[in-house]
């Protein structure tokens, strides 16, 4: 591959729950390689995901994935520049096999390493596909694991402006498809089943925090959809799947796009970004659309796999904390709980 001198090749390295991936990525915003292998057809047969298994299936798979993505990208070790890894939050074991094999690889190639935060790589994603978008921006992150309204101050500056009290968005989007008999992961067949059913059938209920009105909740509306499915069934009355689908996800939708516009309006960005997996949602992303336009703000969000774990988004945001001078020793860390804005 022949090489201006001002590019920047970041290979990324993301582990932190059940897919392996790694990337090429050029200046930041350029993906050359995006490989994942995903570990959702072992995890299906337990109906969520076991982190023993998938520590070991990161074990069997990285190496693999890496040499791919190099091998995609029509690079070589020695071409690249920067090595970044998700180092947190996620399941220890899991991130400790990216972690581990990141530094093995700035070892034994001399290269720079940066460790990057799992959910500041979602926001990330946003830049691969629009180029124009910089900071500052509002960000509605909606993961399996996070529920965040943050300010993107700078690349690598944040303020965390709201946040799940409980359940995050996509873990409930999981437990409401397991209770319904979707199986697992959920997100994805209940945005599917959704379309057939009526998204006013049932009333669920729209969570709101008292004195925190950016902060979400989503275990009230789960509770709600396991309540009226135990009363059907002592009712032995049928239940519609289309319509209990659909109604829960109106009731998360109304709940995340009302609180991300209503922020951006009061703290006067004209931009919103959504990210994590739950950003995939086709009516979270219809709705957000619409009301976002109504409110003359301009939005965005990544193709879907973008918006799920992917290392291509740890690439981008690794080359901006790169340029921001961070770096990481030999000494890093797996750190489960690692807060936003506080990545080295
Ligand atoms: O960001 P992600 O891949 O992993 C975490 O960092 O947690 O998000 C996974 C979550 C799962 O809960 C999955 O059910 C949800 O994203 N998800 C969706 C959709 N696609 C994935 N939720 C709703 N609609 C979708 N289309
Ligand atoms: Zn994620």
């Amino acid at each position: 591959m022949r090489r201006d001198m001002k590019e920047q090749l970041v290979l990324g390295i993301e582990s932190s729950c059940d897919e392996t991936a790694a990337a090429v990525v050029k200046n930041g915003r350029q993906v050359l390689s995006n490989i994942i292998s995903s570990q959702i057809d072992i995890h299906t047969l337990y109906g969520g995901v076991v982190p023993e298994i998938a520590s070991r299936k990161h074990i069997e798979k990285i190496n693999q994935v890496i040499e791919e993505a190099l091998l995609q990208a029509d690079v070589t070790l020695e071409e690249i520049d920067v090595i970044s890894v998700t180092y947190g939050p996620g399941l220890v074991g899991a991130l400790l096999v990216g972690v581990g094999t990141a530094k093995a690889i700035a070892y034994a190639a001399k290269k720079p390493l940066v460790g990057v935060h799992h959910i500041e790589g979602h926001i990330a994603a946003n830049y691969i596909e629009h180029p124009d978008l910089e900071p500052p921006f509002l960000c509605l992150i909606v993961s399996g694991g996070h529920t965040h309204l943050v300010r993107v101050l700078e690349y690598d500056r944040f303020e965390v402006i709201g946040c799940t009290h409980d359940d995050a968005a996509g873990e409930a989007f999981d437990k409401v498809a397991r209770a319904i008999g979707l199986g697992y992961p959920g997100g994805p067949k209940i945005d599917r089943i959704a379309k057939e059913g009526n998204p006013y059938a049932i009333e669920f209920p729209r969570a709101k925090i008292a004195g925190s009105e950016f902060d979400f909740s989503f275990s009230g509306v789960k509770s709600a959809v396991l309540n009226y499915l135990n009363g059907c069934a002592m009712k032995q009355t049928d239940i519609n799947r289309a319509d209990v689908a659909a109604s829960f996800q109106q009731a998360v939708v109304d709940v995340l796009v009302g609180k991300a516009v209503a922020a951006a309006k009061q703290l006067g960005e004209t931009r919103i970004a959504v990210a994590g997996g739950v950003a995939a949602n086709s009516h979270l992303r219809k709705t957000m659309r619409q009301e976002c336009d109504k409110a003359g703000i301009a939005l965005c969000y990544p193709s879907p796999v973008y918006c799920t774990d992917n290392a291509a988004m740890i690439a981008v945001q690794g080359y901006y904390d790169f340029l921001s001078g961070k770096r990481a020793g030999l000494e890093l860390n797996a750190v489960p709980g690692l807060k936003i804005g506080q990545s080295k």
